[in-house]
Parts: C-alpha cells; sequence; structure tokens
C-alpha cells in the first residue's frame, strides 16, 4: 500500500505530492520546522494527514530539546508547537496532532526526559496507525449509503493521499468496491492546486477503480443528465452544527446536489469535528497566493497584471449535507446533537 507518510530511523518520510503524479519523490523532514514547511508547501496535505504530520513533527521537535527537567523541556515544545500549529490554519487536524502530543507530554511528565521523547514518538507512530484504522471504518460505514451501479462524483483529494492511507471520501468509495459494488467515480479537477487532476484519479487508477476526470464547471450539467447518483468529499473543519469547511468549490457542487435531488456525503474522522465552533462562520479560510491561480505547472497562463483571489476553501451549510460519515457512525441532521452524540459515545 502507498506510504503517504511515514516515521523511520527519526525522519519524517512524505511522498511529494507537489511532484504527483509526474515524478515519485520523497521529502525527508528531520526537524518539525521541515515538517512545518512541507504542510505550508504542500508536499503534505489534507486534514488528516496534516494531523499525522503534525504528531511526528512534535515527535522530532521532541527530540531536539537538550533539556533534562519536566517544566523547561516541555516550555520549550510549546514555542515550537505554536509555530507548526501556524502553518496551515483550516484543517482542524493540525490543531489536533499538535495538541495530542501535549496532552501525552504532561500526561507522562515524570518520565526521565529520554524515555518521555520515545513515548512521544511511539504516539505519533500510533496517530499514523490510528488513522488508517479509523478510514476503514468509515469506509464501512459510509458504503452503506452507496448502491452499485452508482457513479459517485467527489471533489479534491480526500483518499489515501490526504490521509496516512486508505482515504475518508476515496475510502467509502474504496470499502464499496471491496464490497463487490460496481462503482463508477467522476473527479473534479480542483482548480486551482489540481489535486483532482492530480492525486484522485491517480491514486484511483492505481487501484483499478474505474474514473473519469471532469473540469469542475462540468458538474452541474452531469447532474442535470442524471449522470451522478452521490457526492461523497472530505472537510477539513465541521463545526458544532455541521456546517462544512472543504476546498474550494466544494459548496457550488452541494447547491447543485441539492438542486438535481443528489445526496451531498460528507466523509470525515471525528478529529475534523471543531465542536468548539457554533457555525462555519468562525472557521478560519486559508488565503493561499494568486500565483496558484494565474500559473499552472509554473506557466502563467493570463496576462501579467491580473489581480487573481484565492481562497482555499469554502463552507457548505448544514443544510445542504445529507449525512456526516465518520469511523463510528453516520450523522443525519440537527447535527448539533447527532454529531455531539457520535464524537461523546
Ligand atoms: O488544500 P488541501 O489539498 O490540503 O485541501 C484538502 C481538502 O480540502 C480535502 O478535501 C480535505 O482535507 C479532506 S481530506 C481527507
Amino acid at each position: 500500500m502507498l506510504k503517504t507518510i511515514e516515521y523511520i530511523d527519526g525522519v519524517v518520510r512524505m511522498i511529494d505530492q507537489t511532484k504527483l503524479p509526474l515524478d515519485k519523490e520523497f521529502v525527508d523532514c528531520k526537524t518539525i520546522d521541515e515538517v512545518g514547511n512541507a504542510i505550508k508547501t504542500m508536499v503534505i496535505r489534507g486534514a488528516p494527514a496534516i494531523g499525522v504530520a503534525a504528531a511526528m513533527g512534535v515527535s522530532l521537535g521532541a527530540h531536539s530539546i537538550e533539556a533534562k527537567d519536566f517544566d523547561t523541556f516541555y516550555s520549550q515544545l510549546e514555542t515550537m508547537c505554536d509555530t507548526l500549529g501556524k502553518s496551515r490554519p483550516t484543517a482542524v487536524n493540525l490543531a489536533w496532532g499538535i495538541e495530542r502530543m501535549k496532552r501525552v507530554a504532561r500526561e507522562n511528565k515524570d518520565l526521565p526526559i529520554d524515555q518521555l521523547k520515545k513515548r512521544l514518538e511511539q504516539e505519533a507512530k500510533t496517530v499514523c496507525d490510528e488513522d488508517i484504522e479509523i478510514n476503514r471504518k468509515m469506509g464501512l460505514n459510509g458504503q452503506t449509503l452507496i448502491e452499485s451501479g452508482n457513479t459517485v462524483l467527489t471533489h479534491c483529494n480526500a483518499g489515501a493521499l490526504a490521509t496516512a492511507g486508505y482515504g475518508t471520501a476515496l475510502g467509502v468509495i474504496r470499502a464499496a468496491v471491496e464490497q463487490g459494488k460496481d462503482i463508477q467515480v467522476l473527479a473534479n479537477e480542483t482548480r486551482p492546486f489540481l489535486q483532482g487532476a492530480r492525486l484522485t484519479v491517480w491514486e484511483l487508477k492505481e487501484d483499478d477503480i474505474p474514473v473519469t476526470l471532469i473540469t469542475d464547471n462540468m458538474s452541474g450539467h452531469f447532474m442535470r443528465n442524471e449522470k451522478i447518483h452521490a457526492v461523497v468529499v472530505g472537510a477539513d473543519r465541521i463545526a458544532g452544527n455541521g456546517d462544512v469547511a472543504n476546498k474550494i468549490g466544494t459548496y457550488m457542487v452541494a447547491v447543485l446536489a441539492q438542486k438535481h435531488g443528489i445526496p451531498f456525503y460528507v466523509a470525515a474522522p471525528i478529529s475534523t469535528l471543531d465542536l468548539t465552533l457554533a457555525s462555519g462562520n468562525e472557521i478560519p479560510i486559508e488565503e493561499r497566493s494568486s500565483a496558484e491561480v494565474v500559473s499552472i505547472n509554473n506557466r502563467r497562463i493570463t496576462p501579467e497584471g491580473i489581480d487573481a483571489a484565492h481562497p482555499a476553501f469554502d463552507v457548505t451549510p448544514n443544510d445542504l449535507v445529507s449525512a456526516i460519515i465518520t469511523e463510528k457512525g453516520i450523522a443525519r441532521p440537527p447535527y448539533v446533537e447527532t454529531l455531539r452524540k457520535l464524537a461523546e459515545s
């Protein structure tokens, strides 16, 4: 199985997602700052993968600290975590991964520092292994919503590459295929970073799952012509009321799906829920460089001097979301109640 991210011999190795699918290269991170930089530059991306990278980054940071007493160790670790936490704003999994590691450090404050560092390394590896397990459970839950013969539309890449393995939205599709269902996938190319065109179609092809690439502006056409039976996407952060932040363009797909009576499903682990937020209006939306809009593969496609906007995510209001699939079960409206119940179960 493809390894998106691995912790081997004190090095965090990631497949470089900026180079796929043309080149299969790996980036080795030896410091927490290198992990932060890999997150910022999208070498690794996708909410759960960012959470795993964060946990591994904190472990690298812990190993680099020379202090021998817990208070000094922890205060230096916190400073590093604060910097790492600023690498990308929207996916809550980043803060989740960092907070989990800080909690484990606090819970083991009486260990000698060398043992504490090993404990943190073990925790980071556990976060990675658990993510794959969670995705498999989510897939099994979600595949019950997909029937044999369905064509499923997905947006962005919520697959193995966006997680430690298997994927969230693509995990649902993989699980349906593993159950023997005949599934076709339509993948939106996902301008401007092209996660669909570069990553989703690549990993589905590797698994021999039938996929057709479409440009983002084609989904309405295929819905109107009854060629799409369900939409399944991932999420970067889900507010307490079920509003969903995901890749820019997701909202547009959800509006179209509702107009055509097509179910719109979101697959995300419990770690993507942010129940501290009452609504999606409070979710910070990352603004990325306009260079990613005016150029493709570093080749300019617009005249010089054109302003381009680049919000990297949008918020889909909960009334457009038919169900939220998690590893603990499927939540239906009213999400204020059902998400909390799932999170606490
Ligand atoms: O900017 P990206 O590529 O990190 O955005 C990724 C997405 O929006 C994914 O759909 C989301 O993280 C879910 S991944 C399982």
